[in-house]
């Protein structure tokens, strides 16, 4: 059975356990059952085990069930007289106080409820600086948690429907004492809720965005591409569960939604860019429980999940086209578009596959070509066919009542083809069309008829329409590299972001870079920004490879951070990985075989994960190389070194979620200039600023604190940095002027 997504913009109240939760106290509340542990000749061991979440009567009971009545009450009190006095490090949870400015902020009711007594809840939240509306304690009920009462009254108390209320807990005895109330649970340190908390921080940022801004605004996305992110099963192939297996991964990274590569039904003759079936999970990537798994442990910890809408073109064992390549008469034939040969019985007209050869193929069972875009295996379908929009539209509804939280349009400004089909012009000897991923024969026309048609809009819009009725979010694939071009998808009732490629598509040009940042940021808030993804060689490759090609990505990663839009990690940039090395007769991309330069092999080889054959990617054989990693590549690798690529970015984007209520103060970014050749951007009370050059800059007077320096780990929102600097080459900070 599959949960409900839990609710954050339907919330009456929030209810908080005080200790582990809102208030850090464990050593004093370790010394404190040590102390007594001693005195009462119990198992110290023992006592820690238990110690943590019930009132202290309950544990002295279990602990020593000899005592009787009395006994047991004198020993509980013994415990908090051990309590009372010790308070020095008692200290706010992370995130704490953040999580109550935000409740205070959004007029969200809350109270604590804590299995302490009144005493010590009181000079604890004191010492921990938190002033409760209302605090109920062990004085106030029967009995302690797990039983429900705190709860309960605490909702009664705040006028609030326990259905409607969410309790934050960090232990079993709370999560159970919550359950029990009728109410949904977020959990902390590891434990199973409705929500898993990595701090309350976490928190605050879900409330924020769920009640204040659509959730996707300023939100930072994670590509996995499902074939090489990880194999569960050993069969070299990667799947839904090897997903599951690392959301922490991408928790820790601060991710707020995951993009997965199509996971439908396929003969994956382009990956899964090639559909069979719209409704159904491929069973190689683990098949409908294992999706069902994967949005389940992504909406606890507040990630969501969208898909990926390949609607261009079907496979051709999808039975549609089974259908109508059978006959002319077949109902089904015009979700295709067909054409009879040219008079010398070649293809209709010159348009050319993405993949290479012309875009036709011939069908002799009927006697017509049919179009394709891409391989023939992906034939095109027909937009224009109303009866196919409809089809689609009940697609999208289907796996947004099935719990996806949008979709990555796949090809989003293909769809439409010009009504009469004409032959695209010929580029002037010399000029390509801009984008890669094609062959060069296909960049030698101008696609003035075969792409990008206006008529595309009103598909979008249409899609919002179905998406918006689920609060789901629509994001481009549009190979638009104009982004003035680019806004006009994301306008008013369009998609309701588009990838801008400008940073895909470029190498190091720290000028061009810059510009081109600015024309984009102009152009539109709605553009979604991101440096690689399956299909284009990685930024650190493009950028310069090696260490300076990782620190120059990173540079624009904190620039990313500051900018309006989504901001997208694809899966390994996080490693500040390079291309992987194919060797020849390896690969297994389509395009590889026309154009070779253009393989996207290189940046589909496994994730990763710890040094070692299939590296933590699989048990099994990889379906491409390994890519030659080092162990300084991997996951495992960088973890431990503060100053590794994973934790710099790490450390950036968590950074950024505790200023997204800043963010959310103002779209509007301005280019700024501060005396030195630095590139700083102002958005509101917030700076980036990076020195993209490879030589140090003058030194500039900081114009607010910096809060993320990509060079000093000491720099951080609690203990920021002002004053004079100088930027070493590819130095990046967060400023925040509160
Ligand atoms: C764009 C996808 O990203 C790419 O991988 C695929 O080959 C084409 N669209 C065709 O679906």
């Amino acid at each position: 059975m599959r949960r409900q997504r839990l609710d954050l913009e339907a919330l009456e109240a929030v209810l908080l356990d005080m200790d582990g939760t809102l208030v850090d106290s464990d050593a004093s509340v370790e010394r404190a059952w040590t102390a007594w542990a001693g005195e009462y000749g119990a198992d110290i061991a023992r006592v820690l085990a238990v110690a943590h979440g019930s009132p202290a009567a309950h544990t002295v009971r279990r602990l020593l069930p000899a005592l009787d009545a009395s006994e047991v009450a004198e020993a509980a009190r013994r415990q908090h007289a051990l309590q009372y006095d010790d308070l020095a490090d008692v200290a706010a949870a992370p995130g704490a106080h953040d999580l109550l400015a935000e409740l205070d902020r959004l007029g969200l009711p809350w109270a604590v409820v804590t299995s302490a007594d009144r005493r010590l809840a009181e000079a604890r939240l004191h010492a921990a600086g938190i002033d409760p509306p209302l605090l109920l304690t062990v004085d106030d009920v029967r009995a302690g948690k797990p039983d429900p009462e705190g709860y309960l009254r605490a909702a009664a108390r705040l006028g609030a429907d326990p259905a409607s209320c969410l309790v934050v807990e960090d232990s079993e005895p709370g999560l159970a004492a919550g359950r029990a109330a009728g109410m949904r649970c977020a959990a902390l340190r590891g434990l199973d809720g409705d929500l898993r908390l990595l701090d309350l921080g976490q928190l605050a940022h879900l409330l924020r965005h769920a009640r204040l801004r659509p959730w996707w605004r300023d939100a930072v996305g994670y590509q996995v591409y499902l074939p090489s992110f990880r194999d569960s099963t050993g069969d070299g192939w990667g799947d839904l569960a090897g997903v599951s297996a690392h959301l922490d991964h991408l928790a820790r990274l601060a991710v707020d939604v995951v993009w997965l590569t199509p996971f439908f039904r396929s003969p994956m003759r382009d990956h899964g860019y090639d559909i069979a079936d719209y409704r159904a999970v491929d069973p190689s990537f683990g098949g409908e429980a294992a999706l069902d798994e994967l949005l389940d442990q992504a909406h606890r910890r507040g990630m969501r999940v969208i898909g990926d809408l390949v609607v261009n073109h079907t496979s051709d064992a999808h039975p549609w086209f089974a259908a109508a390549s059978s006959s002319r008469s077949e109902p089904r034939r015009d979700y295709y578009i067909w054409r009879d040969p040219a008079p010398d019985g070649g293809p209709p007209n010159n348009w050319l596959s993405h993949f290479g050869g012309p875009a036709w193929t011939f069908s002799p069972a009927t006697g017509q070509y049919y179009l394709h875009l891409f391989r023939p295996e992906q034939p095109d379908l027909n937009w224009r066919n109303p009866a196919l929009a409809a089809e689609i539209d009940a697609v999208i509804e289907h796996w947004l009542v099935r719990g996806l939280d949008g979709f990555r349009i796949d090809t989003a400004a293909y769809l439409v083809k010009d009504a009469g089909l004409r032959d695209n012009p010929p580029l002037p000897p010399g000029r390509l069309a801009p984008t890669l991923g094609t062959t060069l024969d296909w960049r030698r026309q101008d696609h003035r008829y075969d792409i990008h048609q206006p008529d595309v809009h009103a598909i979008h819009e249409q899609w919002r329409r179905v998406a918006d009725r689920h609060g789901a979010f629509l994001l481009g694939e549009v190979y638009e590299l104009d982004p003035v071009a680019l806004a006009r998808f994301v306008t008013g009732e369009r998609l309701h972001s588009s990838f801008w490629f400008g940073l895909v598509e470029t190498g190091w040009n720290p000028d061009r870079i810059d510009a081109m940042i600015t024309a984009a940021v102009a152009a539109s808030p709605r553009l979604s920004w991101v440096q690689g993804n399956h299909d284009r060689s990685r930024a650190a490759t493009r950028y310069g490879g090696g260490m300076l090609g990782r620190r120059r990505s990173l540079a624009l990663h904190v620039l990313m951070a500051l900018l309006p839009g989504t901001a997208w990690l694809y899966q390994g940039e996080e490693l500040g990985l390079g291309d992987g090395q194919v060797p020849p007769g390896q690969g297994a991309d389509p395009l590889a075989t026309a154009q070779p330069d253009q393989s996207r092999d290189v940046v589909r080889t496994p994730m990763p994960w710890r040094p070692g054959p299939g590296l933590g990617f699989t048990t099994g054989r990889p379906w491409l190389p390994g890519g030659g990693r080092l162990r300084s590549d991997t996951v495992a690798g960088q973890t431990g070194d503060p100053a590794s690529h994973l934790n710099v970015l790490r450390r950036l984007l968590m950074v950024r979620r505790r200023l997204a209520g800043l963010l959310a103060v103002t779209d509007e970014v301005t280019r700024q200039e501060i005396g030195a050749p630095v590139t700083a951007y102002r958005r509101g009370d917030l700076w980036a600023l990076a020195n993209l050059r490879d030589t140090p800059s003058a030194e500039v007077e900081l114009p607010a604190p910096a809060v993320f320096d990509s060079d000093d780990p000491a720099v951080t929102a609690d203990r920021p940095k002002s004053g004079r600097i100088r930027l070493a080459p590819q130095q990046a900070l967060l400023l925040a002027a509160r």
